[in-house]
């Protein structure tokens, strides 16, 4: 009897363990809750890292107009000898045989001998990556002194062997654009360009210049291709520029200043870049901004991937972890009148001075600026009393532009609440909150807004990234860990989207050698780039937003980390599909009975998956498809289907209602 009773047990929990059940999320596709915005995933485009000279913007030469502050930088005397600047007598700077006034600095050729070999070495940024079969633009600004003298230039690979040149005859004795095309002939990452001092005479030349022609839409003097590829891939909704810190500049003198980026090239005065030397363990002595990529620029590129522009602003008040430069209440017009003149040259009619620049640059019509943001990432009684001078004069003038205030660089404490009081009676229409934190506190912070003061302003979340050792720390790795506990919060932000209206991962680019900051979103060298596992969090959103969230659940509760599981859901009434993102961030894989309430009776969705069981991996230039989405089916009859989210995935469905 015993015997019986026992295996009769052993059988019931046998059988009871088959039939365990899996836990339940419900989805109702026909309950929509609020509206996402079309502007809910941006990028944030920052020159550091070298992400704009020798990154985004193509220039293949550096320090092409002689203004680094040492105007030798990044150049050699040909032929080279044991002193470094062996030709002093034939090749000088003059500082004041100028170009225009804010590019005074050229070189003056002086060459007495026909059969003497001269020349200029130039290395780019850390060598020039040039690619086989491609040509390449190059242009300098001359003027023929006397006698006769031509340029011959090469580009020479990583074995000193010429791979392409062109001869350019200079015969002008005013200031002359000269130019040539060279093909290549072979690929290689670490070229350098020889540029020959041909005949017997004296020149002046500036602006020594190389581009890919294959450039972002073939555009002369334009944007690496393949850089605004991986930023049009996400989709973004916006793009907020040009900064970051670089913005307000370690000095006010440092600061961005947007009129000195447009019109004609050579106009465009160059500025020291202020990551240059920020960080003693990845100094930068040789980083400027020549704004090649400058305000048109931006807005152009914000046009080109659909995507609204939010330029960013000085206050006035210089970086407050630098100088902290103030400027008087009193004195303040300049400041603000840039930022009106910046919405006349984005928006003006071309009867305006600044939107008949606009015109001139290629551009008649408007950039359609919506937004504006009024300083970074700035804090204290000194922020909110000049972004209050800001609001009401562009608030009186331009009515219908938004504005973007800042919180300072923490997203709790006693600093970004005062903020928080401040901005709550000042009411930007968007808020900037940062957060640079551990993957903890991402996973913990799904829930940051769902309790929150729904009459207060919107929420930017503008500048965001999980640091796997810590801010600023130059270890921190771009690994699944960090960008799942991402993934994890940003459920938040969307099941919050009436709320939290904008949303960017910071920083965006960085080349792999040289680099001030990481984690960053996309990374590459001279000839190649690659999306983090980061950037493939950031795609799955972008590219999958929908219009509504709706409900979802877990056994009648949100999904904000409870046994390591996030969710969020939406509608896109567009394409009439219902949106289900889901986490998991633990080691284990966990099941789940799905129900879609709203669906047809059969309905095969898409599964994409981003997942790696090693935390942490990460994707690098020489293997960058370590970790990246895939794609599935999924089978759902009368509303139900089965999902497994393996450990540390991350997972979009689409379905079709
Ligand atoms: O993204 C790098 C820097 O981090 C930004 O310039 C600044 O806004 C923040 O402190």
């Amino acid at each position: 009897m015993i015997k019986i009773t026992s295996i009769l047990l052993m059988i019931a929990v046998c059988f009871g363990s088959h039939a365990q059940k899996n836990s339940k999320i419900d989805i109702d596709a026909t309950k929509p809750l609020v509206t996402i915005q079309p502007t809910m995933y941006g990028i944030f485009f920052e020159d550091i890292n070298f992400a704009a000279d020798g990154g985004l913007y193509a220039e293949l030469i550096k320090n092409r107009s002689f203004e680094f502050e040492y105007p030798w930088m990044a150049w050699k005397h040909l032929p080279q000898s044991e002193t470094r600047f062996n030709l002093v007598n034939e090749l000088t700077i003059y500082n004041n045989a100028r170009l225009n006034p804010k590019n005074p600095k050229v070189v003056r050729v002086d060459k007495r001998n026909a059969n003497q070999e001269i020349g200029l070495q130039n290395d780019g940024f850390d060598g020039i990556g040039i690619k086989k079969g491609e040509k390449y633009d190059f242009s300098a600004w001359t003027k023929l002194n006397k006698g006769n003298l031509n340029l011959l230039v090469e580009i020479i690979n990583s074995k000193n062997q010429v791979i392409g040149s062109t001869n350019v005859a200079v015969t002008n004795a005013n200031w002359t654009k000269t130019e040539g095309v060279i093909t290549a002939t072979e690929t290689d990452a670490n070229c350098k360009v020889n540029v020959y001092f041909k005949g017997e005479g004296q020149l002046d030349i500036d602006m020594i210049s190389l581009f890919p022609q294959d450039t972002w839409k073939g555009r002369k003097g334009g944007l690496r291709k393949d850089l605004v590829q991986l930023l049009a891939d996400l989709k973004p909704g916006f793009v907020r520029f040009p900064g970051g810190c670089i913005v307000e500049g370690r000095t006010l003198a440092e600061r961005y200043q947007w009129k000195k980026t447009v019109g004609k090239l050579e106009n465009r005065e160059l500025l020291i870049n202020r990551w240059n030397m920020e960080f003693k363990h990845r100094p930068a002595p040789d980083y400027y901004q020549t704004f090649g990529l400058g305000f048109f620029e931006y807005f152009q590129l914000c046009e080109d991937i659909g995507a609204s522009p939010l330029p960013i602003l000085s206050c006035g008040l210089a970086c407050q972890f630098n100088s902290s430069e103030t400027t008087a209440l009193e004195d303040l017009d300049p400041f603000v009148q840039d930022a009106l003149d910046l919405i006349e040259f984005a928006n003006g009619g071309l009867d305006t001075k600044w939107g008949a620049l606009r015109a001139e640059m290629g551009h008649p019509a408007p950039f359609n600026l919506k937004m504006i943001g009024v300083g970074n990432e700035q804090w204290g009684q000194e922020y909110f009393e000049r972004y209050e001078v800001f609001s009401k004069a562009l608030r009186a003038k331009f009515p219908d532009i938004k504005l973007v205030s800042g919180t300072g660089p923490g997203s709790k404490g006693e600093m970004f609440e005062a903020a928080e009081k401040a901005m709550t009676t000042l009411k930007p229409d968007l808020v900037d909150e940062h957060y640079y934190d551990s993957p903890q506190w991402f996973r913990e912070n799904a829930t940051r807004y769902d309790n929150y003061d729904r009459q207060r302003y919107k929420i930017f979340a503008g500048e965001y990234a999980a640091q796997s050792n810590g801010v600023t720390n130059p270890d921190n790795k771009n690994n699944v860990e960090c960008a799942i506990a991402e993934a994890a919060f940003m459920t938040g932000l969307e099941r919050n989207a009436d709320v939290v209206h904008m949303t960017s991962y910071a920083p965006l680019f960085a080349h792999v050698n040289r680099w001030q900051w990481t984690p960053d979103l996309i990374w590459f060298d001279n000839l190649t780039s690659f999306g983090t596992v980061n950037y493939y969090v950031q795609k799955m959103y972008a590219n999958n937003a929908g219009t509504n969230t709706i409900p979802i659940k877990n056994n009648g509760e949100n999904l904000t980390g409870k046994n390591n599981l996030y969710g969020a859901a939406s509608i896109d009434e567009n394409t009439n599909e219902v949106i289900v993102k889901l986490v998991n961030t633990s080691s284990e894989t966990q099941n789940f009975d799905l129900s879609i309430n709203g669906i047809a009776k059969k309905a095969v969705g898409k599964v994409i998956t981003l997942k790696d069981k090693d935390q942490k991996m990460f994707n690098t230039i020489s293997d960058p498809n370590k970790v990246i989405p895939t794609e599935s089916n999924v089978n759902f009859e009368k509303g139900l289907s089965t999902i497994s989210l393996e450990p540390f995935s991350f997972k979009v469905l689409r379905i079709k209602k």
